[in-house]
């Protein structure tokens, strides 16, 4: 069982990938993460971004099960992964370590940007997560705030329009719902509502 969700940042796809594991019994990758860990592990060293040679070697070290997301939300991080997830060749190391996972017993959801796409395109439930992205802002802000973490509203929807632009225009596995993907718009949906609805969907696809 293979649940693949895709949507922009902050569309709270996270959120519903990790409920919904724990609903129907099966593992959770966040494979944000993965690009977030291979880019914190060059911003650390002061190594290039562009470097695809680097970013390989970067994404081989990585242990899927010590990626630490409070860590890794950092805002510049989230940033510099977006850069280096034009590469292709570090796309293609980090796809066959998410390949693996999604092939763990019982099954798994892996929620991102391709896995619907190009991660796991036989997956038999397919999610595409997304929300305005005034609302998108609104809620990033608001986590950041009940954080008690400095949040700009004007400048957070800035940076996300940004994000979504290089994500969805780049040209390899851009940001985009699968043909066969079930959409998923929770602009007006506060999380409970969101996540009944994706329990519908995968119980009816089941
Ligand atoms: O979901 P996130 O904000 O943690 O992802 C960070 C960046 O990683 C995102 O801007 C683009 C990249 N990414 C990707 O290209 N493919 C994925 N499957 C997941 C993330």
């Amino acid at each position: 069982m293979i649940i693949a969700i895709d949507g922009p940042a902050a569309s709270g796809k996270g959120t519903l990938a990790r409920r919904l594991a724990r609903h129907f019994g099966l593992h959770h990758l966040d494979t944000g993460l993965t690009y977030r860990a291979v880019a914190a592990a060059l911003l650390a060293r002061g190594l290039p971004l562009g470097d695809e040679e680097i970013a390989i070697s970067a994404a081989c070290n990585l242990d899927l099960s010590r990626l630490d997301r409070d860590v890794l939300s950092a805002h510049e991080i989230g940033e510099a992964a977006s850069r280096i997830a034009v590469l292709q060749g570090l796309r293609d190391e980090l796809v066959r370590l998410q390949r693996e996972f999604a092939g763990r017993e019982p099954g798994a959801v892996l929620d991102g940007r391709d896995i619907g796409t190009v991660v796991c395109p036989d997956a038999p439930v397919k999610l595409y997560v997304t929300a305005s992205p005034e609302v998108r802002a609104r809620r990033r802000t608001d986590e950041l705030l009940s954080k008690e973490k400095p949040a700009d509203y004007a400048s957070i929807l800035a940076d996300l329009k940004k994000r979504d632009e290089r994500d969805s225009s780049r040209s390899v596995a851009p940001l985009k719902p699968a043909e066969d993907a079930h959409l998923l718009d929770t602009s007006e949906m506060d999380i409970e509502a969101a996540f009944k609805a994706a329990v519908d969907i995968v119980e009816q696809a089941r």
